[in-house]
């Protein structure tokens, strides 16, 4: 493992590029959505291998359900058959998963699955993992913000994710992001990566912390 000086406490990844890799395998969309939730997995170890915090992962969009309803159904059934394969090992990690994100829209079987997997981790403390998944930094202002906010520190409380993202990285040669964590990540660094998700793994990941460790955050101040 690399030594890196500077790590990152919070780092935010837009997983994108599931459906172009399966594309490129010549298999169907759907496929890429499964060796992309596999990742999940690989990111997760290697984030508590560099000591990381927070890691934040956006999993589904609150503009995703715009897409054929066969992909959506296959993304809201993925989750509840990971976890009914993977429950006897959820057990025994050490890092606590939440959910981020509206759960008026999913049905009562994937909130269950979602309210599961956080009650199994919830003392962990190794990382906090944050899946947003029907996650839109838009929804996120309206739902938590029925009246008038006072201040700055008042805004930020509101939220959903309270802690300010240090990393973004974007995966699939996009260079957007796409309504996640706007509040949170105004003074993040960017990493574009030109992996598809499925693809993304230690190496780039590594990329990715040797990129932001050598960025200069000013805040607006002069350095
Ligand atoms: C990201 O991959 C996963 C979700 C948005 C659910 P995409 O499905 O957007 O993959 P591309 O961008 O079409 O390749
Ligand atoms: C962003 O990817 C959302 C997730 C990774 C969950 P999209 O593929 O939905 O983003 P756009 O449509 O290219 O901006
Ligand atoms: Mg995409």
């Amino acid at each position: 493992m690399k030594k890196i000086k500077k790590i990152p406490e919070h780092i935010g990844i837009i997983m994108d590029g599931n459906g172009r890799y399966a594309l490129k395998k010549k298999k169907p969309r759907t496929y890429g959505h499964l060796l992309g939730g596999r990742n999940i997995f690989n990111v997760i170890q290697l984030a508590i291998s560099y000591g990381i915090k927070n890691l934040t992962l956006f999993a589904f969009s609150t503009e995703n359900w715009k897409r054929s309803e066969e992909e959506v159904d296959f993304l809201m059934k993925t989750p509840i058959e990971y976890y009914n394969k993977y429950k006897d090992k959820l057990k025994e990690v050490d890092y606590k998963v939440k959910f981020i994100g509206r759960k008026d829209r999913i049905s009562n079987s994937l909130k269950s699955t979602f309210e599961e997997i956080e009650n199994l981790t919830k003392d962990n403390d190794k990382l906090t993992v944050n899946i947003c998944f029907d996650y839109g930094s838009i929804d996120e202002l309206i739902l938590n913000i029925k009246s008038e906010v006072k201040d700055e520190k008042d805004l930020l409380s509101r939220l959903w994710i309270k802690e300010e993202v240090d990393l973004i990285i974007r995966t699939g040669n996009e260079f957007r992001l796409s309504n996640f964590c706007l509040i949170q990540s105004r003074y993040a660094e960017i990493f574009f990566s030109k992996k598809y998700w499925p693809q993304f793994g230690k190496s780039e990941f590594q990329k990715a912390l040797i990129f932001y460790s050598k960025r200069n955050r000013r805040f607006g101040k002069l350095s």
